[in-house]
């Protein structure tokens, strides 16, 4: 990774502990713990890259791109449940529901998705700016995004036509609604903010894919979390039902498109440009 996104992923660890004390009880402690274990923090950095790309001052919204992260990190504490994934390890660390209890492990997701709906409505912005990227967030992660996404996985039934679908809701909503908000905030107009949605369903379903060939085929100690086990969840991978060499092609595909939609918003910023390259083909 380079200096400039190393340097925002610092500044995004800082920004979402801000607010959360440990020392005031195990709900607190809990989040605290889910957030303090580092991940890739992708979510907002491809946030925050966009806006430096469109000549924003970034970092004056670090708060909504930490919100961003926090939402993702309630959804994963949930993928990770014994109802759901049966995890006991993420982020090379024990899951919340391991390191705390299943309840704990409950309520912090809760808490973390309301937490991250405060830091949406502090944002730096003026009001119609902060319900325009309310409602984007909202549709992107609700019973149309990524809850829905979660809830078929867990009813798949091995019907490989709804994986893309599955996929997109999951993993590739919350990735468009990063970039939508970033339009957003950047000042696109309409049309642009769909072009930049697009290039977000492109880079998730790339990403998800990538998640799915990790899986079958990755290194354990990298990825910290479990591999080789979508197998035995029945999960909607894709790697279980088109084989490596497709998905692989497919992954080639989804890149080619992102980079399209991405060279129509005429973004060139090399660190962005690495950013979306690097989620798509990437060993952990
Ligand atoms: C894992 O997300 C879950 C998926 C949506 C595939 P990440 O691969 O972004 O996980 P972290 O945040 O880096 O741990
Ligand atoms: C998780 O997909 C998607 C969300 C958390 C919304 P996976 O179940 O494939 O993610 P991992 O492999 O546990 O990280
Ligand atoms: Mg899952
Ligand atoms: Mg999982
Ligand atoms: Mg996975």
């Amino acid at each position: 990774m380079n200096d400039y996104l190393q340097g925002l992923t610092a500044a995004v660890d800082r920004e979402l502990l801000s607010g959360i004390d440990p020392r005031r009880g195990t709900l607190e402690a809990a989040m605290h713990y889910a957030l303090t274990v580092s991940g890739k923090r992708l979510r907002p950095l491809l946030f925050l890259a966009l806006l430096d790309a469109c000549g924003k001052e970034a970092l004056r919204h670090i708060g909504l791109a930490s919100a961003l992260e926090i939402i993702h990190t309630y959804s994963l504490i949930h993928d990770d449940l014994p109802a759901m994934d049966d995890d006991d390890l993420r982020r090379g660390m024990p899951t919340v529901h391991r390191k705390f209890n299943e309840a704990v492990a409950l309520l912090a997701g809760d808490t973390l998705l309301t937490f991250a709906f405060e830091k949406i409505a502090a944002a730096h912005l003026p009001p119609v700016e902060v319900v325009a990227v309310m409602r984007i967030v909202t549709g992107c992660i609700g019973k149309e995004g990524m809850a829905l996404g979660q809830a078929l996985d867990l009813e798949f039934s091995g019907r490989a036509d709804v994986i893309a679908t599955i996929h997109r809701l999951k993993t590739a909503e919350l990735i468009r609604g990063a970039l939508q908000a970033a339009g957003v905030v950047a000042g696109f107009d309409r049309r642009r903010q769909k072009i930049a949605g697009k290039a977000g369903i492109a880079l998730g379903l790339g990403f998800q894919l990538a998640d799915d060939l990790l899986d079958v085929a990755g290194d354990e100690k990298l990825a910290g979390k479990k591999l080789h086990k979508d197998k035995d969840n029945r999960s909607p991978n894709a790697v279980l039902y088109f084989g490596l060499e497709t998905v692989r092609e497919m992954i080639d595909s989804r890149y080619r498109e992102a980079q399209g939609f991405i060279d129509e918003l005429g973004i060139s910023f090399p660190p962005f440009l690495a950013l979306t390259k690097g989620m798509l083909y990437r060993s952990h």
